[in-house]
Order: structure tokens, then sequence, then C-alpha cells
């Protein structure tokens, strides 16, 4: 964990206005670059789908369109289970639950297959960034729609100055590092 913290502060660049003034862009590109920081990362945040024994305690892990992807996928395949994607309006071709929500900036509406999720399982989600809670809160109710448990949610970082706690609750989410 501590190594995973490191390769994530030492390679994320910081792009100032980007993709709009006043937002600084946290680019983890240079992360999934590097063979070994992407490996502790993908680590690090399977973590929160084990026990302290490190039995696996979920049943499916949930990655939100496109940089959840990019994660989720291996955190998945790390624990041994199934990927279900979570993906923006439109782009799924069978009968979905939707949910739409604000962003950081802009708005969206995400979108779950109905029988990706199986009711009574439990969901891990899983993206890079919790800014203010509005993805994690929409992908939350998608799970709940299918009848699945969210029992939390495993992200790269937390942008503690726009509070999102104050909007996903009693939510567990564990974070590998505080902006
Ligand atoms: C970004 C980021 C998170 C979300 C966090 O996704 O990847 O998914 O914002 O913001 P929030 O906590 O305020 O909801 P975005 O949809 O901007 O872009 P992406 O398609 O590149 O993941
Ligand atoms: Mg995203």
């Amino acid at each position: 964990r501590r190594t995973a913290q490191e390769a994530l502060s030492r390679l994320t660049v910081d792009v100032a206005d980007w993709p709009q003034e006043g937002v600084t862009f946290k680019d983890i590109t240079p992360v999934l670059a590097d063979h070994h920081a992407f490996s502790a990362i993908i680590t690090a945040l399977a973590a929160a789908g084990r026990d302290d024994h490190g039995n696996v305690v979920v049943d499916k892990v949930v990655g939100m369109e496109a940089r959840g992807f990019i994660l989720a996928a291996p955190v998945a395949l790390a624990l041994g289970i199934g990927f279900v994607p979570v993906r923006k309006h439109g782009k799924l071709p069978r009968a979905t639950h939707a949910v739409s929500y604000a962003l950081e900036y802009g708005e969206a509406t995400l979108e779950v297959h109905r029988d990706a999720i199986e009711p009574g399982e439990r969901v891990l989600m899983v993206d890079d960034v919790l800014a203010t809670g509005g993805t994690v809160v929409a992908t939350r109710q998608l799970i709940e729609a299918c009848g699945g448990v969210a029992v939390g949610a495993s992200v790269l970082m937390e942008l503690g100055f726009l509070d999102p706690r104050s909007v996903t609750g009693d939510l567990p989410i564990a974070t590998l590092l505080t902006i």
C-alpha cells in the first residue's frame, strides 16, 4: 500500500485548467504506463474486496466509464470475480437501469445492464477519482436498482476540498491518496 501511494503521488501529473479553467486534472496515464506502479495500485485497490485474512468478500467489481474501466477490470481479475461496466448513456445494448447526476464539471447519465448484477450480490465500485461523489452515489443507485448490495468503493484519489463524503454518506470508501 505504501509503495502504491508513493508511486501514485510520484507519477500522477497535475494539469492546470483542464478540461476547463479552474479545474486541475489528475493525469494518471504515467502511473498506468509503469508496470510496477500499475501493479501496485491494482493490488491496493483490490484490498477493499478482501477481509483481514485475505479472503474475497465481494461478488462483482463495477467500473465506471471511462477511467474506472482501466482500474476495475484488473481489480476483478485480481480478486477472481466478474467485472461489470457502468456506462455513459446510450452505450449498452440491452435493458438498463439509468441514473442522471451532476459531475464536478457538466452532467451525465450512467447505465448498467439490468441483469449484470444478481439480487443479493455484494458489489465493490472502483474508480480513479472521488471528486464531488456524484459518480459513486449514482453507481450505488444502479447497483441497488439491480438488487445488489453496494459494499463500498475503492478509488485512487479523493479530492477532499470538494467534501465528497458529505454526499457519499455511510458508504465505506477506501482511497490511496487524499488531496
Ligand atoms: C471523472 C472521474 C470520476 C468522476 C469523479 O470521470 O474519472 O469517475 O469524474 O467525479 P465526481 O466524484 O464528482 O462524480 P469523468 O466522467 O469526468 O471522465 P472519464 O470518462 O474520463 O472517467
Ligand atoms: Mg470517470
